[in-house]
């Protein structure tokens, strides 16, 4: 680990220590991992109800939809309510019901990791579907030199592309993973043009710094909405 990695990790834990922190949380004082992952649930939680960062709206008023749905969930016993996986069970449940309701027929996700989304896009739309899965190559289990050069790749992402998917992916083991068409490629080089107003559906779920997280969904904007929408900058 750099020097400078080591720094960032000290103040993610000394800040999440300081805010997230409380008496509650010192039961998991000799569990590391849950500890931080406790102190972050709550500061997420924090943000959630100091109303800071994107407004937050109920699944149904954002949907639009009053009658009950059966959604599929891959391997649900294996999930964690609030975990510290990449997903935890509810964005799961959020991300299999908006497939349910809105029907996409062409979906395109960024960040495969061990195809679990996938797996669930795969179980939660219409036959005839499509899901295109971007992720780094294989052989890229580091981040690419233009990553790098943003200085804002964090320690998580080297951590989740190392935990990558090394032999098949999840969707490959259920029928409906035949919709699912693996992309590999680094999102900020990524050649979208032929995806152009052809994606119904759209997961922002790759690398965890800002800049990236702004090229990536301008992408998915260009690629979703033939109205063009306003860039973010
Ligand atoms: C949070 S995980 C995705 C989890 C997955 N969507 C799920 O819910 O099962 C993030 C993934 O994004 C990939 N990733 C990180 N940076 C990327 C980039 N610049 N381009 C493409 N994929 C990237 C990582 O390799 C990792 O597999």
């Amino acid at each position: 680990m750099t020097l400078q990695n080591f720094q960032r990790l000290a103040f993610v834990l000394i800040r999440n220590c300081l805010f997230g922190g409380n008496i509650a949380s010192l039961r998991f004082i000799l569990s590391p991992r849950k500890f931080a992952t406790y102190q972050q649930a709550c500061m997420d939680l924090w943000a959630v109800y100091c109303d800071i960062g994107l407004p937050s709206v109920s699944l149904s008023r954002f949907l639009n939809y009053k009658e009950d749905i059966k959604i599929g969930l891959w391997n649900i016993k294996t999930l964690d309510i609030m975990g510290s996986s990449t997903a935890n069970m509810k964005d799961r449940l959020i991300f299999a019901t908006i497939a349910k309701v809105t029907k996409p027929k062409v979906v395109f996700e960024i960040g495969t990791f061990r195809g679990e989304s996938a797996a669930n896009f795969a179980l939660n739309t219409p036959e005839d579907a499509k899901i295109y899965t971007l992720d780094l190559p294989p052989s890229g289990g580091e981040l690419t030199p233009h990553n790098n050069s943003q200085k804002q790749s964090n320690i998580i992402d080297r951590q989740i592309i190392k935990q990558r998917c090394t032999e098949i992916y999840v969707y490959e083991s259920i029928e409906e993973g035949k919709k699912v068409v693996q992309l590999y490629g680094n999102s900020f080089d990524f050649d979208f043009r032929p995806y152009y107003n052809k994606i119904d559906l759209f997961l922002v779920d790759g690398a965890h710094n800002y800049a990236a997280v702004v090229k990536d969904t301008n992408n998915a904007l260009s690629v979703c909405d033939t109205k063009k929408p306003d860039k973010l900058s």
